[in-house]
């Protein structure tokens, strides 16, 4: 099943054009790098799959639905890029940071029940951070701030996870750790992952397809069969 179709796609911000004639698309269960220069559009591309930003022309569609018409936005699991510092700066423990997440479950006015803890608590372990839930986001290392972040997603069940540099300030080690678990979800569980890095080396070894994008448009560089 093909769970994104990006056809022809042309975005500029303000008439400064980014992204040219862009066509890709991603099956279910695929592991996807994207690599790129800095600016050449990796993020804004995110944001246009997410439907953060509106395509000047060309056609995305996701789970089969042409963009405008979609609305499973909890699907697809967004980490954007240093979303883990931003976090960090939070007064938030980890235990509400991944909670706060399930709010569009639980709805604003309805307090968090027994249920929701177990939910909060099973993705903390999914990551391997059930022992930091009462912690301050804030006092964690980038490794594992990433981690929680991973875990706030995960809590959706998401098809695909979308994510934005999640190894950037973060060491060699966690961040290989980082994508031995992306790893393990795509193949265990079967979410789809679609992964901007600048960690070409890596990325190459993991990912099944590995997309460069640039000004003129993509180049596959890789492609498992
Ligand atoms: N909100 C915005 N308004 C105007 N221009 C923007 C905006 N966001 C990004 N840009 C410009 O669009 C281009 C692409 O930015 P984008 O963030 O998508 O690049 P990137 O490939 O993710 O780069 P990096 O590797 O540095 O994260 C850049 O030239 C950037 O300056
Ligand atoms: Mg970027």
């Amino acid at each position: 099943m093909k769970i994104i179709t990006i056809k022809d796609l042309c975005f500029g911000y303000e008439n400064v054009s980014v992204l040219s004639h862009i066509s890709l698309s991603v099956e279910h269960g695929d592991f996807v790098g994207i690599i790129g220069s800095n600016g050449a559009g990796k993020s804004t591309l995110l944001k246009l799959m997410l439907g953060l930003l509106k395509p000047d022309s060309g056609s995305i569609r996701l789970f089969d639905k042409e963009i405008a018409q979609f609305k499973e936005y909890y699907k697809i699991g967004y980490i954007p890029q240093n979303s883990s510092s931003l976090a960090a700066g939070f007064p938030a423990t980890v235990e509400e940071i991944v909670k706060a997440n399930l709010f569009a479950q639980i709805g604003f006015l309805r307090f968090p029940t027994k249920k929701h803890k177990v939910l909060v608590q099973q993705a903390l372990e999914t990551v391997g951070m059930q022992d930091y839930a009462k912690r301050m986001i804030g006092e964690l290392s980038g490794g594992q701030q990433q981690r929680v972040m991973l875990a706030r997603v995960l809590i959706n069940h998401p098809q695909i996870l979308l994510l934005d540099e999640p190894t950037t300030g973060v060491d060699f080690k966690a961040s290989e750790a980082l994508y031995a678990l992306l790893e393990k979800l795509n193949l265990e569980s079967h979410i789809t992952v679609m992964m901007v890095t600048h960690d070409i080396e890596r990325i190459s070894r993991l990912a099944k397809r590995v997309i460069c994008i640039d000004h003129n448009g993509v180049l596959e560089e890789k492609h498992d069969v």
